[in-house]
């Protein structure tokens, strides 16, 4: 073979390797190993515990498949974990707002990320948002304005909510698992994201949303405390503590696999289904 051959077949190797770790990355598979039920979806013993309390596949409760608005506080009356979960930083549960959750936050130094951030970045939209998007972490764009999903896969995803769902990025509620961003734009660890969970669910519990967008693995994981991979996730309802989530791919890996946009739609459709939002035809804002 030569040369020029030989370069562009290891061209091709590489990049159907590199677009295979991404695929893996994205499942949430570049952990540790998972078990074959898990990998299939059934959930182990400690996994289902999680599971009673927090996600169930096609299985709602009445209120949310009733579509309702979750009540004030329901989220710790969901459950004794989330009682756990809010005392471990005391007086959380008792900001009133947005702006007091923000200020409770201050200058946050409770994980390793606080080190490498310029900005914590902590939500941006309408505070009695029906619609959440939940990402993974800030990225370099975010961490420098200070605002999520502001760079490329930001843009992608304000043109699903505009373009798609015929919203404005402002009717909808936008933020992150974490809210400093992770140094090489690694995933955040288990840790870093223990450290954030009780903020994030602060700020879900008082924006009230009727269904959560889980943008990714990591979004869709940590909300419904599963380890199945986000193809498995994606395209069913879930519910974590009494509020509807829909999980589907992180725009930033639909920039890398646009092929796989139509299933962001698919699931989209549902969300606006669920919502009660006309359609809007393709490319059409309303
Ligand atoms: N990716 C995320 O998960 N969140 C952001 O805010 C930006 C990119």
């Amino acid at each position: 073979m030569s040369t020029r051959l030989t370069e562009l077949n290891d061209n091709i190797i590489f990049a159907t390797l590199r677009d295979y770790v991404e695929q893996l990355a994205e499942e949430g598979l570049d952990g540790p190993p998972m078990s074959p039920a898990s990998l299939h979806g059934e959930c182990s013993p400690r996994t289902a515990a999680a599971a009673g309390e927090g996600a169930r596949a096609s299985a709602l409760s009445p209120a949310a498949a009733r579509n309702e608005r979750p009540e004030a506080g329901a989220s710790r009356a969901a459950s004794g974990a989330a009682a756990a979960l809010f005392s471990a930083y005391p007086g959380l549960e008792e900001t009133g707002d947005l702006a007091e959750l923000r200020a409770f936050i201050g200058d946050c130094r409770r994980c390793k990320l606080a080190g490498g951030r310029t900005h914590l970045v902590f939500g941006v939209g309408n505070p009695n948002a029906r619609l959440m998007f939940v990402g993974e972490g800030p990225g370099a764009d975010e961490d420098a304005q200070g605002e999520p999903f502001v760079g490329r896969a930001g843009q992608l995803l304000t043109d699903i909510i505009e373009r798609g769902m015929g919203m404005g990025r402002a009717e909808v509620y936008i933020c992150n698992v974490v809210k400093c961003r992770p140094p090489e734009n690694r995933k955040p660890e288990p840790g870093e994201i223990a450290a954030c969970e009780p903020f994030l669910w602060r700020q879900i519990d008082l924006v009230r949303p009727q269904v959560i967008v889980a943008l990714g693995s990591v979004a869709a994981q940590s909300l419904l405390k599963v380890k199945t991979p986000i193809s498995r996730l994606r395209g069913s309802w879930h519910e974590a503590r009494g509020i509807r989530v829909m999980p589907t791919f992180h725009p930033a890996y639909l920039l890398r696999n646009p092929a796989d946009k139509r299933l962001v739609w698919s699931d989209v459709q549902q969300v606006m289904k669920a919502l009660g939002l006309p359609a809007v035809k393709p490319g059409r804002p309303r």
